[in-house]
């Protein structure tokens, strides 16, 4: 008996030996198809190679896709569990031409894939048909041998396939197993079709049209296929098995499920077993494709399939948190084939460990809420929508879980109220932001957020998608479409909104019709704001859109935040842990960190700094990002700016590894820190790191700049060929420089002192216009020089070298000092009790046009407007002695 391992391989080796290439699954969030909630076929990644839109280098392929059923469109989550064919998460087998092999191939390989390799009896196999498709009912009377009872055409769309309201569409043929009269159930198109008895196991579609929004249709210019076979369903049918959830994979997740709560595989837990074996692979699934828990969009389609497992996992009696310890035998089960399991096997765990441990501190009080409600209630009253949205709001019970939980006791949700209150609450929202002071001109991105929800965001894992445009707003309004300068809002989005530092990103962003470059990407109530400018052609409102981030400038924002979480601990290491983050800049050209330090950084400390956050971007660790409760967070150690309010759920991103430490894995990660931002897959993306400056941003804030990546290489090589161009000028070599230039400035120094010398001896004339004359008044000695070529800064000398000459007395300098004078006195220290050098020179200054004057007793400067009246100054200072 084949494992669905087996029979998987089976299938795409058996394509590969006809020409296909096997393709990887694409992830489960499309990153091609904005209308698509999650990727629910094998043709999802292929879908411009059916309209000509997209090649490739092959034009057969084969694939196991990763498919999940929940939310939007197609959902199968109600049913899980209960049935013997729904799942959430399924694997599609498919294989496809492009343009290549037609009917006349798709349904030779059909058959003897069907008859050959999985050794069907072919009498067991009948096949639909599209109504008029006599081609391919010829082909299958021709290559199957298929009598014209066993070939069954059909009218409907179910033999008419299109993959939405828009896109490639075309007739399709199904292949369906009989499994006999002992089941009950018709054949296809028979009034009791839907019995058990034929089940459709393969669907061919042979891709001819593309259908548009219009409702019109055209033939596309080539003709292709598309199948897809559910793995579970072909899987059940070969090992003989009428339940998907009795293959050997989905019994073996189940069984794991059995042990984990003590309890019976088939007794009266059964059910609880196939949904939490369902769910364990859908959750998982999403989350290794970088799903989260939210309360938005698909992340709050991933909480409904976590809680809704959790749910049964209490009713199997289990206390502790039971889904995360499935996660091994999941990845035992199917790691192989998909390795993306292997590799986000942490952080799947983790984030089902937390989503458990939180849901279960409200779950018992809910379910209990929900027992006191219906016991007050008739027998078979439906439960008010107020007491579903109570659930909801305050114990977390997205509204299905609340079916799910009445759906055993034949009882349903008046939903009608469920609404009402919903809205209700989302109007206080509304009132309440009105009133917080935000500008009115944002309510029109309230509108739209209210209307289409809030934006996905892609960016962590993608820096280009598609699309659906949901509004443009030219000037502050709603327009049809854009505009010169537009704001567009796309349903989900690549592009980071500016937020926590990190600057908005830039690109493009590109419609059949026209395209406009991205300047900047803001963030209001939840709606990513792209602020843009028409470049070519027209963008209309309703056009599906690829948004294309401009690579180089986020892979250098990336390196900067991330560069900004090793600098803000090596800081902490460095200076203490009183160091908090007190605002940050993350940019493409710089980074900017502003920290709680009273003092400035000493050179000594900043090179550690810089040297540390060098040595582990050389590291080169990964970079690790798990979701949790900032309380779990905390108690990690993680960093969290102080006083923000932080959400239910917080990014907590870790980075570096401490050598040599024996310690759990967080204790030995170097950096841990709440952060939405984006960040490198590895330290070394990071390339290095430049200190540019430590300032004082605000009181007891310093603020730390710094570059990284080709930036901070940039800056070095500027440094460079200045220092190179420097020696080059002082003729030396660049190693020489400091010394070079240490000598020069001595150099200089010894030569202002010779030169401030020179001016003096130059100054006192040299006794070449003859000593002055020494005259004594009152008993006190006093000397008068007038000096020109000097500056009042000489003038103290000068006076210290009257003084000494003079032995005891008095001094007086004029200095001409270009027209206007300056005059300082001095009194040697045995005669200031006699005169005053101040009063000297206040009644010098006075004679030369000038004010004041003041110093001390020995010594006193002052300034005057004319040179020319020295000799009336000199006088004066006679008179003030003689006084
Ligand atoms: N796209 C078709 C389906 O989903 C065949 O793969 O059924």
């Amino acid at each position: 008996m084949p494992s669905l391992n087996e029979i998987r391989s089976t299938f795409l080796n058996f394509f590969e030996k006809n020409g296909h290439r096997i393709v990887d699954s694409s992830p489960l969030v499309p990153r091609n198809d904005p209308t698509l909630m999650f990727t629910n076929s094998g043709m999802v990644q292929f879908k411009n190679c059916f309209t000509g839109l997209e090649k490739r280098d092959y034009v057969r392929a084969t694939t196991a896709q990763k498919c999940v059923r929940a939310g939007g469109k197609h959902n199968d989550l109600d049913n899980v569990g209960y049935t013997a064919r729904h799942h959430t998460f399924f694997e599609m087998l498919g294989n496809f031409s492009f343009g290549d092999y037609f009917k006349e191939g798709a349904i030779p390989f059909a058959w003897e894939l069907l008859t050959k390799e999985f050794d069907i009896p072919k009498d067991k196999l009948l096949v639909t048909v599209y109504h008029n498709d006599d081609e391919a009912a010829d082909l299958w009377k021709k290559v199957a041998g298929l009598s014209d009872d066993r070939i069954i055409r059909i009218a409907t769309n179910d033999n008419f396939w299109q993959m939405g309201p828009t896109g490639p569409c075309g007739p399709c043929t199904e292949i369906f197993f009989d499994h006999g009269d002992k089941i009950a159930g018709g054949p296809p198109g028979s009034p009791d079709e839907d019995g058990d008895r034929f089940i459709e196991i393969w669907n061919n579609v042979f891709m001819q049209n593309e259908q548009f929004e219009d409702g019109s249709m055209r033939a596309l210019d080539m003709q292709s296929i598309d199948t897809g076979m559910g793995l579970e369903r072909i899987g059940a049918l070969l090992q003989g098995k009428h339940d998907n959830y009795d293959t050997d994979l989905m019994r073996n997740l189940m069984e794991a499920s059995a042990h984990a709560t003590s309890s019976e595989i088939d007794g009266p837990g059964n059910v609880h077993h196939r949904v939490i074996a369902d769910h364990l692979r859908s959750t998982s699934f999403l989350i290794a494709d970088g799903v989260m828990p939210s309360s938005d969009g698909r992340g709050y389609v991933l909480r409904r399939i976590m809680r809704r497992a959790m749910r049964h996992a209490h009713l199997l009696g289990a206390k502790d948190p039971v889904m995360h310890r499935l996660v091994p035998a999941l990845v035992r089960e199917m790691g192989a084939a998909y390795p993306e399991l292997g590799q986000a096997q942490a952080l799947i765990e983790e984030t089902l460990r937390l989503e458990e441990t939180r849901f279960k501190t409200t779950l018992d009080r809910g379910l209990k809420l929900l027992d006191d409600e219906l016991s007050g209630l008739p027998d078979d009253a439906a439960l008010p929508g107020e007491v579903a949205f109570k659930l909801y709001d305050t114990y977390g019970f997205p509204l299905d879980l609340t079916q799910d939980a009445l759906r055993e006791k034949g009882r349903e949700v008046a939903t009608d109220g469920f609404d009402t209150a919903m809205a209700e609450q989302k109007a206080k929202a509304r009132a309440s932001w009105a009133g917080s002071g935000e500008a009115a001109d944002a309510t029109v991105w309230f509108d739209i957020a209210e209307k289409n929800g809030v934006t996905e965001f892609l960016g962590y894992d993608t820096e280009a998608a598609e699309g659906q445009i949901l509004a443009l707003v030219v000037d502050g309004a709603i327009a049809p479409k854009a505009d010169g300068k537009v704001s567009i809002v796309v349903n989900q989005t690549p592009f980071y909104a500016e937020s926590g530092g990190q600057v908005g990103d830039q690109g493009v962003i590109e419609t059949e019709t026209g395209s406009a470059r991205i300047t900047d990407t803001k963030k209001v109530a939840g709606v990513f704001i792209h602020i843009a400018e028409l470049t070519s052609g027209e963008i209309t409102k309703g056009q599906a859109a690829r948004l294309i981030v401009d690579h180089t400038r986020r892979s250098a924002i990336r390196a900067n935040h991330s560069a900004t979480h090793l600098l803000h601990e090596a800081l902490r290491r460095a200076l203490g842990d009183h160091v908090a983050q007190k605002g940050s800049l993350n940019a493409d050209d710089r980074l900017r960190f502003d920290f709680s330090h009273s003092k400035g950084l000493t050179a000594n400390e900043i090179t550690r700094v810089e040297a540390e956050v060098n040595d582990f971007i050389r590291q080169n660790t990964s970079v690790e990002t798990r979701i949790m409760t900032p309380d779990d967070a905390r108690g990690l150690g993680a960093q969290a700016l102080f006083g923000e309010k932080y959400g239910d759920e917080v990014r907590v991103v870790s980075m570096g590894r401490l050598a040599g430490s024996n310690k759990g894995a967080d204790k030995a990660t170097y950096s841990l820190e709440l952060c939405g931002g984006t960040h490198v897959k590895r330290t070394g993306d990071i390339g290095a790191f430049v200190a540019i400056g430590d300032s004082a941003s605000s009181a007891g804030v310093r603020r730390f700049e710094a570059l990284t990546g080709q930036a901070a290489l940039d800056y070095l090589n500027a440094q460079n060929a200045r220092l190179i161009e420097t020696a080059a000028v002082l003729k030396t070599a660049p190693s020489d420089v400091a010394d070079r230039v240490r000598a020069l400035a001595e150099e200089r120094k010894a030569l202002a002192n010779e030169v401030a010398q020179l001016r003096r001896e130059l100054a006192m004339g040299g006794g070449a216009a003859g000593a002055p004359e020494i005259k004594e008044i009152n008993g006190v000695k006093f000397l008068a020089q007038v000096v020109s070529g000097v500056t009042g800064k000489d003038l103290p000398a000068l006076v210290d070298s009257l003084k000494e000459k003079i032995g005891s007395g008095a001094v007086l300098v004029v200095a001409d000092t270009g027209g206007k004078a300056a005059v300082a006195a001095g009194v040697t220290a045995d005669m200031t009790d006699k005169v005053s050098a101040v009063d000297i020179v206040k009644a010098a200054a006075t004679a030369l046009g000038g004010k004041g004057g003041g110093g001390r007793a020995d010594m006193a400067q002052a300034g005057g407007a004319d040179a020319s009246k020295a000799a009336e100054a000199i006088a004066a200072a006679e008179a003030a002695i003689g006084a």
